[in-house]
C-alpha cells in the first residue's frame, strides 16, 4: 500500500510517499523560513497562501522521484491538527480532494503523532514501549508510548515551548528567526561556567516544564553585561546548558516513573547537539532520534503515521472535513 502524506501545519510544506512494503519512496519539502524571517516569526496568512502555491508542485515532485502516477496512490494522509487553522485547511482540502478524486481513503493525522512515530522510519527503530520527548517550536511534551495510538501524556510545558524559548532568547540577543540553531552555534564559542542559569521546576516533583523564566533570565543577564560578542556566546551557552539539563532531568524522571529503558527524541529541537550528547550519556538508556532532516516538520512522518493508521480506518464517504488547531495526543485511539 502506498500512502501520500501532506504536512502543512505551520511554515513547512512537506510531501512524501510511503510504501508499507518498500518503506519511504520519496519526500520533498519547502521551508517558508526565509519569508517569515523578515517578520521575526510565522505570519499565519502568508503561511496558508504559500502552502496553496507549493503543495501540488511538491506532490508532482514526489511522484516523479518515485516514478509513479496518481493512480498508484492507495490513500492520502494529511495533518489535520494541531497547528495553524488556515495552514491546516490547505493540506486538508488538497489531501481530501485528491483522495475523493481517486476514490481512495483520506486519513487525518495528528502532527504530534507524526513526530512521535518518526524514529520508526529509521533502520535502527525503537521497540515499544518507550518514553518520547517531543521538543518543537510549539510543543514540549513527555509521553509514555505504550503502543501505536496508546499515548499517555506525562508532562508538558506550562508556558513557552522549548523551541519557542530558544527562538525568543535568540531574538533578544539579536539573532534571526528561527534563532534556535543560531543560538546553538553561538553557544559553541561560549565559556562554560561564566553564568549559572536556573533549571526551572526541577526541584519539585512532576514532569511539567516552564521555560519562559529562562528567557527573562537571559534578557536580564544580557542587559547587565557589556553586550560584547563574547557575552552573547556565554549567555547562549548558559541558556542552552540550563535547557539541556532541565530536559535531561525530566527524561530521567519519566524513564524511572514508567520503568521504560528506551527514549525517543523528536521535533525541531532534537537536532540540538548538546541535547543529544547529554541524553546519549545517560546510563542504561537507549536513545533514538529521527534522521536530522526529519527532526523538523516533514511529510514523511505524516505518510508513515497514515500508513500505520490506514488498516483500521473506514473509507471516507463524507464530502465534509474539519481541522483541529488544538488536538491533544491522549485523545487519539489505537488504529
Ligand atoms: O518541529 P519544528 O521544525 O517545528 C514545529 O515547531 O513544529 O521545530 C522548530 C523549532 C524552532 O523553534 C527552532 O528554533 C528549533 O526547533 N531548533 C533548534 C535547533 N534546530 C531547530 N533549537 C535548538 N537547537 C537547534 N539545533
Ligand atoms: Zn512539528
Amino acid at each position: 500500500m502506498r500512502v501520500l502524506g501532506i504536512e502543512s501545519s505551520c511554515d513547512e510544506t512537506g510531501v512524501a510517499l510511503y510504501d508499507t512494503d518498500k518503506g519511504l519512496l520519496a519526500h520533498a519539502l519547502f521551508s517558508q523560513i526565509d519569508m517569515h524571517a523578515e517578520y521575526g516569526g510565522v505570519v499565519p496568512e502568508l503561511a496558508s497562501r504559500d502552502h496553496i502555491r507549493k503543495t501540488l508542485p511538491l506532490i508532482e515532485e514526489v511522484l516523479e522521484q518515485a516514478e509513479l502516477t496518481r493512480d498508484d496512490i492507495d490513500a492520502v494522509a494529511y495533518t489535520s491538527g494541531p497547528g495553524l487553522a488556515g495552514a491546516l485547511l490547505v493540506g486538508a482540502a488538497i489531501g481530501r480532494s485528491i483522495a475523493w478524486a481517486l476514490d481512495k481513503p483520506a486519513l487525518p493525522i495528528n502532527h504530534m503523532e507524526g513526530h512521535l512515530l518518526s524514529p520508526l522510519l529509521e533502520d535502527r527503530a525503537p521497540e515499544f514501549p518507550f518514553v518520547s520527548l517531543l521538543v518543537s517550536g510549539g510543543h514540549t511534551l513527555l509521553v509514555d508510548v505504550k503502543a501505536v495510538g496508546e499515548y499517555e501524556l506525562l508532562g508538558e510545558s506550562i508556558d513557552d515551548a522549548v523551541g519557542e524559548a530558544f527562538d525568543k532568547t535568540a531574538k533578544l540577543l539579536g539573532m534571526d528567526y528561527p534563532g534556535g540553531p543560531y543560538l546553538a552555534a553561538k553557544a559553541e564559542q561560549g565559556k562554560p561556567d561564566r553564568y549559572e542559569f536556573p533549571r526551572p521546576m526541577t526541584n519539585r516533583p512532576g514532569l511539567d516544564f516552564s521555560f519562559s523564566g529562562l528567557k527573562t533570565f537571559a534578557m536580564n543577564t544580557w542587559l547587565n553585561s557589556e553586550q560584547h560578542e563574547q557575552d552573547k556566546a556565554d549567555i547562549s551557552l548558559a541558556f542552552q546548558t540550563a535547557v539541556v539539563d532541565t530536559l535531561t532531568i525530566k527524561c530521567k524522571r519519566a524513564l524511572k516513573q514508567t520503568g521504560h529503558k528506551r527514549l525517543v527524541v523528536a521535533g525541531g529541537v532534537s537536532a540540538n547537539k548538546a541535547l543529544r550528547e547529554k541524553l546519549d550519556a545517560m546510563p542504561g538508556v537507549e536513545v533514538f532520534y529521527p534522521r536530522q532532516q526529519f527532526c523538523s516538520d516533514n511529510g514523511a512522518m505524516i505518510a508513515f503515521a497514515g500508513a500505520i493508521r490506514k488498516q483500521a480506518m473506514q473509507l471516507q464517504d463524507k464530502p465534509t472535513f474539519s481541522v483541529r488547531p488544538r488536538w491533544p495526543l491522549d485523545e487519539l485511539t489505537p488504529p
